[in-house]
């Protein structure tokens, strides 16, 4: 059978299916009219239409139209077989035999539906095959270009259709966990402020009743070693129990108009030794366009010590450190980017590097981020990590640049 062209159909089915894709439809909705639109244009028995699932690497059924329960209720087909010469420059592959073709992998179900000729359209993103149009037809027949170019174009949109709410649910996915990142951060920042204010008033006890004890036991004596110890001890306790209320967010900053490049130049002559120990080349590439913005100059020197030092320790020698500073004046924000080229954080703890008490290391207390990220919020900032395991890690702090603290240009 000859077939004769209907551009009227495949108009009015082609505006259909778009229109569908732009307004926000199910993408089971919109495939579901891909399958039935294509069907009643090329007068075929029916059609299914196949999306790879990335994790099983099979295409799995995503929409069927005209087709019996039993056929339907075959397997996944395997993605060598489906992909296998669809790379030709005719997109569309005709089956005239469904015996012959190696692609068709169930040909007696086929047949027994009483399908005796397929059309094979792929989905195609970025040069990648993501799905796979097939189209049953009954009986023999010729199809002209102008049917297989509606179906290149019906395939588009599906494409166009399965990449929106791919990229979409992406987004949900990303807000999640920064919605429950904050959660938690919050939560741990209650917790961390209860244990610090019922620990302080004791630990202060402890610190005056052993000094005074101290002064108190001779220099020789017998005492006097423990006594230190338990000094020692119940000021390293101190000194974590006021990171811990500055992670909580207890200690208000106290914000005056400042310099940011100013404050990252101190942080850098702070550590100028251990750079030099090290032999860590630090490259700074600070932005002469900044602004004076309200900060509490002494908290955003120690985020910014505390996140060089990280990278100092994950930099093993003759590594390099590159610091950063940009004003983005249409987000409203100042930027410090401090990149490293150390080991970089495994995927699986970067959701939980601010968390305090989480470390890698043999000695390290887990504090130096968690009080960086409380000091960045109470500023109302952002703190961001980005890492390659094995080639380094990149933090990015945001801060905002309010307009009223702003005291003209510093230079
Ligand atoms: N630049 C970096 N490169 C690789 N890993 C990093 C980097 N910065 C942070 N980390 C990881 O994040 C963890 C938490 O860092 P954080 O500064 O909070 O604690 P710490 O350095 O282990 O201890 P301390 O309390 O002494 O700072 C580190 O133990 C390390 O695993
Ligand atoms: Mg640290």
């Amino acid at each position: 059978m000859a077939s004769k062209t209907n551009y009227g159909a495949f108009y009015h089915a082609f505006r259909d299916i778009s229109k569908l894709v732009h307004s926000g439809k199910t993408l089971r909705e919109v495939l579901q009219r891909v399958v039935w639109k294509s069907t009643e244009v090329l007068n075929a028995k029916g059609a299914l239409l196949r999306v790879l699932n990335p994790a099983s690497n099979q295409f799995e059924v995503a929409a069927a139209y005209g087709l019996g329960e039993l056929y339907l209720s075959k397997g996944p087909v395997s993605t060598e077989k489906i992909v296998s010469d669809l790379n030709g420059p005719d997109r569309v592959v005709v089956i005239e035999d469904i015996w012959k073709a190696p692609r068709v992998e169930y040909p007696q179900a086929a047949w027994d539906e009483g399908v005796r000729m397929m059309l094979d359209v792929p989905l195609t993103l970025e040069e990648q095959i993501i799905g796979i149009i097939r189209i049953y037809l009954s009986e023999h027949r010729n199809f002209c270009e102008e049917e297989k170019s509606f179906m290149v174009y019906i395939a588009e949109q599906s494409a166009c259709a399965i990449n929106q709410v791919r990229f979409i649910e992406n987004q949900r996915v990303r807000y999640d966990q920064l919605a429950l990142q904050t959660e938690k951060m919050s939560a741990l920042g209650r917790l961390a402020a209860g244990i610090a204010h019922e620990i302080n008033n004791p630990l202060a006890g402890i610190l005056l009743f052993s000094t005074n004890l101290r002064k108190k036991v001779q220099e020789q004596g017998p005492l006097k070693e423990g006594l230190d110890v338990i000094i020692r001890e119940a000021i390293r306790c101190k000194t974590i129990i006021q990171e811990l209320l500055e992670f909580s967010r207890n200690r208000e900053p106290r914000m005056v108009p400042s310099d940011i490049n100013e404050i990252i130049k101190k942080a850098l002559s702070i550590l100028e030794n251990e750079f030099r120990l090290q032999r860590i080349q630090v490259s700074k590439n600070l932005t002469t366009q900044i602004e004076k913005i309200s900060l509490d100059e002494n908290q955003v020197e120690q985020v910014l010590v505390n996140i060089l030092l990280n990278a100092i320790q994950a930099t093993p020698g003759q590594g390099k450190i590159t610091v950063k500073s940009d004003m983005n004046s249409k987000r409203n924000i100042v930027k410090v980017v401090i990149s490293d080229t150390g080991c970089g954080i495994a995927p699986q703890h970067l959701s939980k590097i601010f968390e305090p008490f989480f470390s890698t290391k043999e000695k390290g207390t887990g504090l130096g981020l968690a009080v960086s990220y409380g000091i960045v919020k109470n500023h109302q900032g952002n703190i961001e990590v980005a890492s390659q395991p094995g080639k380094g890690a990149c933090f990015t702090i945001t801060f905002p640049r309010h307009k009223e603290s702003s005291q003209g240009k510093t230079r």
